[in-house]
């Protein structure tokens, strides 16, 4: 057996391409955006990790408290031989599932970000050396194509990662993910919950400035990658509550009148003082709007679970 094997389908010059187009469709645009994928290079994906043990930071805490309390009736329900992670970063909430998995063929985790997924997966054989690793680096949002592992499968996507994606998107999405399950498949779908508005601000603007400075990597990436002139500290960290499309957004705001350049696309792009960039988005979720969302992909929401304070839920679509 080989207990880790990498593959990737995401070809490094392809990336570089997708970022370019993605830059200058997002600074020339009205507001100014930049996509989420582009937070997690190794830097981004340790800035995570440390997100993830902030005090403010609930979400994380919420989701392991469920994991740990439900992990057998998972097992359970699905009988899954193949665990498919989307998102998988650290792996680090999943031991539950592997715990509790006793079936369990193969791991897949399945990550943009090739540092998390190497060290996570090196971690992974060094405490369950029986345990078969096929990890992917690939765009979850891009036709996923998964190794031919033993069904029934399940596919996990936690952290509320789902929640990063446009309300189009996550449809798109869903039903993309609903395309590669057969009968008896099952989906493990984690979704942070509506809650007071203070409570969800404070989650995305840390006292200790680590979300301040996980947001402005995005701007290091591509200065690094695309040769721009971006000065992080020339932007502020912006997280603010919309109450209608009850998602929280994050921006970066110029601190002043500035012009940077974007040598790799022969572009110059003007901030207003005060001009916000757009850099991500993190909707939260209720049981109904979930239900009704799985519902339009094919997926039936045969199990809700959530923590004991009701911040954070859990739940499993198995296929008929
Ligand atoms: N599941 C982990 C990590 C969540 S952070 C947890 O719950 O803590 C989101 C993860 O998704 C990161 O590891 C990031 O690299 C990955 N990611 C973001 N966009 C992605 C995409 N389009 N395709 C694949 N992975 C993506
Ligand atoms: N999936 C995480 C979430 O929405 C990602 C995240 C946490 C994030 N903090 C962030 C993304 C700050 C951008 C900025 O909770």
């Amino acid at each position: 057996m080989s207990p880790f094997l990498l593959t990737r389908t995401l070809p490094e010059d392809a990336t570089e391409a997708a970022l370019r187009a993605d830059v200058l469709k997002g600074l020339t645009h009205t507001p100014k955006t930049l996509p989420p994928k582009w937070f997690y290079d190794a830097h981004g994906s340790e800035l995570f990790e440390q997100i993830t043990e902030l005090p403010e930071y609930y979400p994380t805490r919420a989701e392991r408290e469920i994991l740990v309390a439900r992990s057998g009736e998972i097992a359970a329900a699905t009988g899954a031989r193949t665990l498919v992670e989307l998102g998988s970063g650290s792996s680090e909430k999943t031991r539950y599932l592997l715990d509790a998995l006793t079936g369990l063929h193969t791991y897949v985790p399945v990550d943009v970000s090739e540092s998390a997924l190497t060290q996570a997966g090196h971690a992974l054989i060094a405490q369950r050396p029986e345990l078969s690793v096929h990890a992917l680096i690939a765009d979850f949002t891009g036709g996923l194509s998964l190794p031919g592992t033993p069904g029934p499968r399940l596919v996990a996507f936690l952290g509320g990662t789902i929640g990063n994606l446009l309300p189009v998107e996550r449809a798109a999405f869903l039903s993309s993910v609903r395309s590669l399950l057969s009968p008896g498949d099952a989906l493990l779908l984690g979704t942070d919950l509506v809650k007071d508005e203070n409570v969800l601000v404070r989650a995305y603007d840390d006292a200790a400035g680590v979300t301040a400075a996980f947001n402005k990597n995005v701007l290091t990436v591509v200065n690094r990658e695309l040769g721009a002139d971006f000065d992080p500290g020339a932007f502020d960290h912006v997280a603010l509550w919309d109450a209608e499309n009850e998602w929280i957004e994050m921006r970066l705001r110029s601190r002043t009148d500035q012009t940077v350049k974007v040598p790799a696309l022969d572009l110059a792009v003007d901030f207003a003082a005060d001009e916000e960039l757009r850099t991500e988005i993190s909707a939260k979720f209720r049981k109904e709007g979930v239900r009704g969302e799985l519902a339009a992909a094919g997926l039936e929401l045969a199990h809700w679970w959530t923590d004991g304070e009701g911040r954070f839920a859990l739940s499993l679509s198995v296929v008929r």
